[in-house]
């Protein structure tokens, strides 16, 4: 339990963001399948890239925590076929969707067999969506309960590359898919019908696998597919992990919503296919100042832009995963409908998202985000209740959510109690709502944050 109270002035000062979670899991994954030994800097050491790091040791691969040494792991990878039995044969996954789905795709193919499990609220969340395309190219893949959900018992099998169409735009299930593919006879081909982040298509290529996408419109707004031929090897590479979009957002909507507020939020990911939440509070009227990274010497400071797709523009020619300094300055914010082909890429931040909105004058409405109610928690559900706990007129939809927005300058949000149901995301987006509310918020388990971002309520608090 933690209670928090309104901000009592603007907030200021700037905030170097923790790794991305995403690429922390992939950069582990593939440094371990890959011959030689991968360093990853700025890795994520929130619970959810350590379940993966476990997972990977258990499976003998021999990995290297230098944390101290801004944040350093060493993955002395063994090749494409250098995994073992793990013995016991269960791993544990822990609260991590992207550990368990992905793993599924690298299991799959291994001349052994072994369990997935994971917390309470993993072993609910669907897994047909992976065992479905995983099975259509061989693997023998078991949800051990029946329910479509881990413990899954995957017995390593040869597989052939198949040309897949997923009903859902997931991540997950096309890097499982793709993963899959290194290993199988044949090219596998997956489309997805909006695409969705491509950290595995960036990270695969650049360890070596031959990888082609391509999508139906230029703009990559519609379906997307992306192909693997299978590989001979993979070699190490060194990564430098960029800061998480998805934690940035937390701060980059306090500073928004706290008149005065001026922050500097440090290192921040853009990649365009998880950037959709710039691309969405700038169309709410957010002042958004690009800056290049304050850490690169050569380029520190330069102006890159006053909106995302100038900021982009200007890092095209930049190698790997584009990342910036970005100043935010208090805003005066209006309520939009968001909606279609942008939601892969804003999926993690609709909660803080909602936040904002309810802060925004009109009403705002998310749709076609079904997805939200099969993440760590049903976020339609846990949103808009929490929301209302805080007096804000929030109705849930099949597929996303309405949120009234304010009607005077008068507190957005008064205190209440917060059920975080053990979602992180959940956790710290009504940690932000509790800035601007009248009154305490009480959040009844915020622990969780440790899931992605352990140092939050102190960078937080240090910005106050
Ligand atoms: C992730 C993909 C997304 C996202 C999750 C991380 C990833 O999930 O919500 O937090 O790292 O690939 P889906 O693939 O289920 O959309």
């Amino acid at each position: 339990m933690r209670t928090l109270k309104k901000a009592a002035g603007p907030l200021t000062g700037s905030v170097l963001i923790p790794g991305d979670k995403s690429i922390s899991h992939r950069a582990v994954m593939f440094g371990a399948i890959a011959q030689g030994t991968t360093r990853i800097r700025h890795f994520l050491s929130g619970a959810d890239c350590l379940s993966t790091i476990d997972c990977f040791r258990r499976l003998g691969i021999e990995i290297e925590l230098k944390l101290e040494q801004n944040g350093q792991v060493l993955v002395h990878g063994k090749g494409l076929r250098g995994l073992c039995a793990p013995d016991p044969m269960q791993l544990d996954t822990g609260n991590s969707g992207t550990t368990t789905r992905i793993l599924s795709g690298i299991l799959a193919p291994q001349s052994f067999s072994c369990i997935l499990s994971g917390d309470e609220s993993i072993n609910r969340r669907p897994m047909k969506r992976v065992m479905e395309p995983l099975s259509l190219m061989g693997a023998s893949i078991e949800s051990m309960n029946g329910s479509g959900c881990a413990p899954l018992l995957i017995r390593g099998k040869n597989l052939q590359g198949i040309s897949y169409r997923s009903p859902v735009a997931s991540a997950q299930v096309k890097s499982a898919i793709l993963c899959a593919g290194l290993y199988a006879d044949g090219e596998t081909r997956v489309t997805e019908p909006a695409r969705s982040r491509d950290h595995t298509e960036r990270m695969l290529a650049s360890f070596g696998a031959s990888l082609t996408c391509s999508s139906e419109h230029a703009d990559f707004t519609g379906a997307y597919t992306a192909a693997i031929r299978p590989a001979r090897e993979l070699y190490a590479q060194d990564i430098v992990v960029p800061g998480d979009i998805s934690s940035a957002a937390y701060f980059i909507a306090a500073a928004l919503m706290i008149p005065q507020s001026r922050v500097l939020v440090r290192g921040v990911g853009i990649n365009p296919t998880r950037a959709g939440f710039l691309t969405a509070v700038e169309k709410m009227g957010a002042q958004l100042t690009y800056y290049a990274c304050s850490d690169n010497p050569d380029t520190s400071g330069a102006l890159l832009g006053h909106n995302l797709s100038e900021a982009l523009d200007a890092l095209s020619n930049t190698p790997g995963e584009p990342a910036c300094d970005l100043l935010v300055n208090s805003s005066r914010l209006h309520g939009i409908t968001i909606e279609g082909s942008i939601i892969p890429a804003l999926i993690d931040e609709i909660p803080i998202l909602a936040v904002l909105a309810a802060c925004a004058e009109g009403e705002t409405v998310i749709r076609d985000a079904a997805e939200l109610k099969v993440k760590e928690s049903d976020r339609i559900a846990s949103v808009t209740e929490n929301l209302r706990a805080m007096g804000v007129e929030a109705d849930p939809a099949p597929d996303g959510m309405i949120i009234a927005g304010r009607h005077s300058d008068g507190p957005a949000f008064h205190g209440g109690l917060i059920h975080t149901c053990a979602d992180h995301r959940i956790a710290m987006s009504f940690a932000v709502a509790a800035l601007a509310a009248e009154g305490d918020t009480v959040l009844d388990d915020a622990d969780c944050v440790s899931i992605s971002y352990p140092a939050f309520f102190a960078d937080l608090e240090a910005l106050l």
